[in-house]
């Protein structure tokens, strides 16, 4: 019998994983399913059990659950404990073990594909909330000159800058804060554009030749991106490459292999340029 994976979210149905893993398993001649599980909100540990009872090896985690998967795992990857947020569990011997690898994911895209290193750059970080967060231990690691996260309430950005003060200075504050300082990497990790909200950036945040990236992605251009090519901003990105990137990474995890992400993220692309 195939090894079973699934994704756990509430909505689910629209999730693009089952078609990335599917052509993962084919690309690395893995015998695996994986399918949607869509888990009551309240009902989320049940439904997490239920999926091991019936053999289930691994399970990707989506919102709004990452919170609640990170307090279910019995052994937490260092990168998942930092991010407070798992959205990878591997069942095995009777335990759970969760790990996070959306700012691996992050990374991934934004140094291998887009060929822009971050090192020694000035990085602006969006919003404060869990996508945030799983992102500014790795973008720290990468070693940039400086981090920075601005958010709409000042003080959750100081807040969570605060918890990585351990590993480096963050600067923090609220958008207008940032008034007149210029960043190579501008990265939009808030929900704004779900309510069709622009950002309210500060002036000159786009340096020369600078990359905005969206952690968001749509069929056309996302609000964020709109926004920073009117403001100067060299390259545009969506989050498309973080999501086959991440899932790459997690496949790693379960199956001690990783897949070749091109071929996979140009197949999405397409299907949703369709
Ligand atoms: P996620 O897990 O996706 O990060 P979240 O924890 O709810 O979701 O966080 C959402 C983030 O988007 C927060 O940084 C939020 O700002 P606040 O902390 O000030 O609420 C940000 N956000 C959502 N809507 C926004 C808007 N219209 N303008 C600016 N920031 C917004």
């Amino acid at each position: 019998m195939s090894d079973r994976y699934c994704v756990f979210g509430n909505p689910v149905a629209h999730s693009k994983s089952p078609a990335i893993h599917a052509l993962f398993a084919t690309q690395c001649r893995q015998d695996l399913t994986y399918d949607t599980v869509l888990a009551p909100l309240d009902g989320f540990a049940g439904a997490v059990q239920e999926f091991v009872a019936a053999g289930g090896r691994g399970a990707n985690v989506t919102l709004p659950f990452k919170e609640e998967a990170c307090a279910l795992c019995d052994r937490l990857s260092d990168r998942a404990a930092r991010a407070g947020a798992v959205n990878t569990l591997s069942f095995a011997g009777g335990a759970i073990a969760g790990d996070n690898t959306d700012g691996a994911g992050l990374v991934r895209d934004i140094e291998a594909n887009l060929g822009f290193p971050l090192a020694g750059r000035r990085i602006l970080l969006l919003g404060a909330g869990g996508a945030a967060r799983g992102a500014v231990a790795p973008l720290l690691a990468c070693g940039p000159q400086t981090l920075a996260i601005a958010n709409r309430t000042g003080d959750k950005a100081a807040r969570l800058a605060a918890q990585f003060a351990d590993l480096a200075a963050v600067d923090a504050g609220n958008y207008a804060d940032f008034a007149g300082r210029s960043f190579d990497v501008v990265i939009n990790a808030t929900s704004a554009s779900l309510s069709g909200a622009t950002l309210p950036l500060p002036d000159g945040a786009f340096a020369p030749g600078s990359l905005a990236y969206d952690m968001m992605y749509g069929r056309g251009e996302t609000p964020f991106l709109a926004q920073a090519r009117a403001r100067g901003a060299g390259r545009c990105a969506d989050g498309l490459g973080m999501l086959v990137e991440q899932a790459a990474e997690a496949f790693l995890v379960w199956r001690d292999v990783r897949p070749e992400t091109a071929p996979v993220l140009a197949a999405l692309r397409a299907q949703i340029a369709a």
